[in-house]
């Protein structure tokens, strides 16, 4: 079975199946802030362009923090968010 991808910005890297999106932004060289890392702080929202159903479901600590700061339904926090296959995420704005 092929490794699951993450494409940023028109980049792509194979990553290992539960690796983080932050840790795969790392491996890419971006300098994301990343305050609590356990997704509570919501410093570091990405939107999901694709691939949402190849990601972890929400830990308690994100979901509150989803609903709370009411990000938009295709936002995950990058520091809890695993990776089990393809998906293309941009920083959220
Ligand atoms: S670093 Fe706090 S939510 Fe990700």
């Amino acid at each position: 079975m092929s490794q699951p991808k993450l494409t940023f910005q028109g980049q792509t890297i194979e990553v290992e199946p539960g690796t983080t999106i932050l840790e795969a932004l790392h491996t890419l060289g971006q300098d994301v802030r990343s305050d609590c890392e356990f997704g509570n702080c919501g410093t570091d929202p990405v939107v999901v362009l694709s691939g949402m159903e190849n990601l972890s479901k929400p830990v308690d600590d994100e979901e509150w923090n989803l609903k709370f700061n009411k990000f938009p339904d295709n936002v995950r926090m990058a520091c809890v968010t695993q990776i089990t296959g393809d998906v293309e995420v941009e920083l959220f704005q």
